[in-house]
């Protein structure tokens, strides 16, 4: 095993630039060199401590969900009931499938052995006996990628029954979805390993209390749990001093759209969104003003390019102006972008995406894209803009699952901070089709 200073965990020892998740090792994918940087050490230091004492540790980091809501990780599994009367699950989220988003597939191909690790220390943490990493169908690389590394941890004797000698037993499956964006959100997650339609449940019942079969069931991403592994082999106050405070760690930027060198880039939280956009992407082609970000996938409240200055990437600091860090998704558009296209595209995915369950969002989704197809076709109004923010309201919180929300949030804050601008594009693109 390495020293600390060069140890895969905490990559070339400096606090300002941890690469946690992806420290840029070559073959890291392969057991072997994995183990040799010193990979599985911390699933050997787990085991040796209480369960209830590693999700302290974790509890302890301030480590946040990386899935969208950025919910504490640690809290979340404090939510299992302890004793074995029931199965207990994890479930990680491989699915990744908002539009800006791409970032855990870097995880899948350069460090899928962290992400195994982190998945045997969350069981033996919750006391979970099976493990689901449920991935997108696309993503077919690098399901193949998984069950090559599962296949290896299992012949090294980290995965399967009485694991590194201990009385811990856990056992890995990968489960391929049929490439639906729904079955990202956790209960329609659960539905589709049960092999059942991509239907979200009403919660309550929780996951931790109802969830796969009706057992409890914990469901994390992949770039939360592969933190795991690091956190708990240095320690939750190593964590706790990366990045922001209030959601400490590195997260993994993807910035796409126009940027000079579209790419996922390891950060610490609460890296400035300017820094991210011109110094780690390169800046705009042709050094254009930027009109609009969306700082975390498409579903999240887009930010106006002339406020971008000293934003900050982090789940606290991006609330204070308006927004939310969802996947850590930086959507990019510079000043020609038209707005209406942009909001036609991504009304277009929602409406084809939403499971059709909840009328709000069945009938909504298929509304607001009317409405933007009308106003991309030359015949919309300036008072469409209202009307597409009624349909939005009504969709907003009406629903069983988050996925109403996301399609309405882009469309309302997109016409509440850019208003001018679109009612000018509206009535641009009305001009041109006469
Ligand atoms: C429509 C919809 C799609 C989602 N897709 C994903 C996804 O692809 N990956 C993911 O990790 N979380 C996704 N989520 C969030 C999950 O429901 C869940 O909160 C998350 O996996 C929890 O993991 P975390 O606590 O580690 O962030 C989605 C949520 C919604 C409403």
């Amino acid at each position: 095993m390495s020293d600390s200073t060069t140890h895969l965990y905490a990559q070339n020892g400096d606090p300002a630039f941890p690469k946690i998740v992806l420290p840029g090792i070559p073959n890291l994918a392969q057991i072997d060199v994995y183990e040799s940087n010193g990979g599985y050490g911390a699933l050997k230091k787990a085991v040796g401590m209480q369960p209830e004492a590693v999700t302290d540790e974790v509890k302890r980091s301030g480590l946040r969900g990386r899935g969208g809501a950025a919910f504490p990780t640690g809290l979340k599994w404090t939510f299992m009931p302890k004793g074995n009367e029931k199965p207990k699950y994890l479930a990680v989220n491989a699915d990744e499938s908002e539009p800006g988003s791409f970032k855990d597939r870097q995880i899948l191909e350069f460090n899928p052995h962290q992400l195994i690790e982190g998945i045997l220390i969350a069981s033996y943490a919750m006391g979970v006996k099976t493990a689901y990493i449920y991935i997108r169908g696309e993503y077919y690389k690098w399901f193949r990628i998984l069950e090559t590394a599962i296949a290896e941890a299992y012949a090294h004797g980290f995965v399967g029954e009485n694991i590194l000698g201990s009385n811990y037993s856990v056992n890995v499956y990968v489960h391929r979805g049929a490439g639906a964006y729904i079955c990202g959100e956790e209960s329609g997650l659960m539905e589709s390993i049960e092999g059942k339609r991509g239907y979200p449940r009403v919660k309550p019942p929780f996951p931790a209390q109802n969830g796969l079969w009706g057992n409890p069931t914990t469901i994390n991403n992949v770039e939360t749990i592969a933190n795991v592994p690091a956190i708990i082999w240095n320690g939750a106050e190593w964590f706790a001093k990366i990045g922001a405070q209030k959601h400490p760690g590195t997260l993994l930027f993807g910035v796409s759209g126009h940027v000079n060198k579209p790419g996922v880039f390891e950060l610490p939280s609460g890296t400035l969104l300017t820094d991210i956009i011109y110094n780690y992407a390169g800046g705009v082609p042709g050094n254009k003003k930027i009109k609009m970000v969306i700082p975390g996938g498409s579903s999240m409240p887009p930010l106006r390019g002339d406020q971008l200055e000293g934003v900050r990437m982090d789940a606290e600091s991006l609330k204070v102006v308006g927004s939310a860090i969802g996947t850590g998704g930086v959507i990019v558009m510079d000043e020609d972008t038209e707005l209406t296209n942009v909001l036609l595209r991504i009304a277009r995915f929602y409406w084809h995406e939403s499971c059709g369950q909840c009328t709000p969002c069945r009938e909504g989704t298929g509304w607001m894209k009317k409405i933007l197809q009308r106003m991309s076709d030359g015949e919309g109004k300036p008072e469409d803009l209202d009307l597409l923010v009624r349909v939005a309201n009504n969709i907003e919180g009406n629903t069983i699952c988050a996925l109403g929300d996301a399609a309405a949030w882009p469309v309302k804050f997109t016409i509440q901070r850019f208003r001018k601008e679109l009612e000018e594009e509206i009535m641009r693109q009305a001009k041109s089709a006469a």
